[in-house]
């Protein structure tokens, strides 16, 4: 595993004391750091088409805020004020590397609770307000620095700011503040308001977001999962239907009846197993896989898969590519990007392997048939890329 960005403080410690509970200030958790992309790098990702971006400016009032969406242009840069505003571009680990890599040191948190790498460049005084987030952050300084104030935790009564365009708390009052400098973290647990001001310009913050379904989601999600496959002839039933004294009346047995249904669905843990490993490994973004499959890994042949491995070439896991599994008795179900795959007991380690590693060679593989039809499977699909290191 990734050395992990929490100081001194063992894993362990940090999960039973702060993960979902309180926020942390971990300073110089990441010595030497340096941000994946430059701001430069930063401005072109928020031009291109596919990428979501957004800039945020602070007018002369306090309550006089501007949000623009991307895709910008260059002369968008240009007629921007000296101060008060911010970049910010997510899910930039989808599209560089360097983002995808830096993302990696944070896998103390299961994968699959991992969102996206936001990453944002400020001038002085740039911020988005006084806001809480439904997700945990940590929040990664690793340039310039940002003045971070802590409040209460919020839902959504919060009292906002009327009529803006960015949703900020009207009643934010500060109980902690510090200023950060590259290498520090601030975890902030989901629902916790908090507040970032640049001070001075060039600052850029890595913010590692994380996801966890709304109850709401998941019953949807999963019931439509789960109704999609049953057949019209599964109705309700009552041979043992009793003479009512009124015939309006929903009977407690009904009830009981309906219950019976719905819980017999919810007690299928394989069932939840299946729909869960491709729900959560469902793309962000619906456009990227095809859009990173390259000609030559959808025409890749086994052949080819075996020569190139031999050739010392590396295999990567597609940036934007969701990997997931479950073991079920001794066999695992991997899902990757909404799909599940055959299972076998003989394909664990590769399963393994595939899950917890963004790159690997043929040193990390044993080349069965089955390992390498699953893996020339993915390249195809444009899950998995072939490249020198
Ligand atoms: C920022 O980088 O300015 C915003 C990050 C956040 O508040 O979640
Ligand atoms: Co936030």
């Amino acid at each position: 595993m990734n050395p992990m960005p929490l100081g001194e403080m063992p894993c362990d410690q940090f999960l039973a004391e702060y993960w979902q509970k309180k926020p942390l200030l971990i300073r110089n958790a990441l010595p030497n750091v340096s941000s994946p992309v430059s701001a430069e790098v930063l401005a072109g990702l928020a031009c291109e088409e596919e990428i979501e971006s957004r800039i945020v400016i602070q007018h002369q009032s306090e309550k006089d805020w501007e949000l623009k969406h991307g895709p910008f242009k260059e002369s968008d840069f240009s007629t921007l004020p000296d101060s008060n505003w911010t970049l910010l571009v997510q899910a930039v680990d989808h599209w560089n590397p360097e983002a995808a890599k830096f993302l990696e040191q944070f896998t103390f948190i299961p994968r699959w609770r991992i969102d996206d790498l936001m990453i944002s460049y400020a001038c002085d005084g740039g911020g988005v307000g006084p806001h809480y987030d439904n997700y945990d952050v940590f929040l990664v300084q690793t340039s310039g620095k940002r003045k971070w104030e802590i409040g209460g935790i919020y839902n959504e009564d919060a009292p906002l700011l009327e009529n803006l365009p960015v949703s900020i708390l009207s009643d934010f009052s500060a109980t902690e503040s510090w200023v950060l400098e590259p290498g520090d973290i601030l975890y902030v647990p989901a629902g916790f308001a908090h507040n970032g001001i640049a001070e001075g310009n060039g600052c850029i913050t890595c913010s590692v977001g994380f996801r966890a379904p709304s109850h709401s989601e998941i019953l949807r999600e999963y019931t439509d999962f789960i109704g999609e496959n049953l057949s019209e002839a599964m109705r309700y039933e009552d041979p043992d239907l009793l003479a009512q004294k009124n015939t309006g009346e929903i009977s407690s047995q009904t009830i009981e009846k309906i219950q019976r249904i719905l819980q017999k669905y919810t007690e299928d843990k394989e069932s939840i197993s299946n729909w869960f490993g491709r729900y959560i490994t469902s793309p962000k973004y619906s456009q990227e896989s095809d859009a990173f499959t390259q000609e030559s890994e959808k025409t890749c042949t086994l052949d080819d898969l075996k020569m190139h491995l031999d050739s010392g070439k590396y295999i990567f896991r597609n940036e934007s590519s969701r990997f997931a599994f479950k073991a079920n008795d001794n066999n695992f179900i991997l899902f990757v990007d909404g799909e599940n795959f055959d299972k076998a007991s003989n394909l664990n380690p590769l399963i393994e392997t595939l899950c917890a590693n963004i790159k690997f060679s043929k040193q990390d593989i044993t080349q069965t048939d089955k390992n390498l039809t699953l893996l020339l499977k993915l390249l195809q699909r444009g899950s998995l890329y072939l490249a020198e290191i």
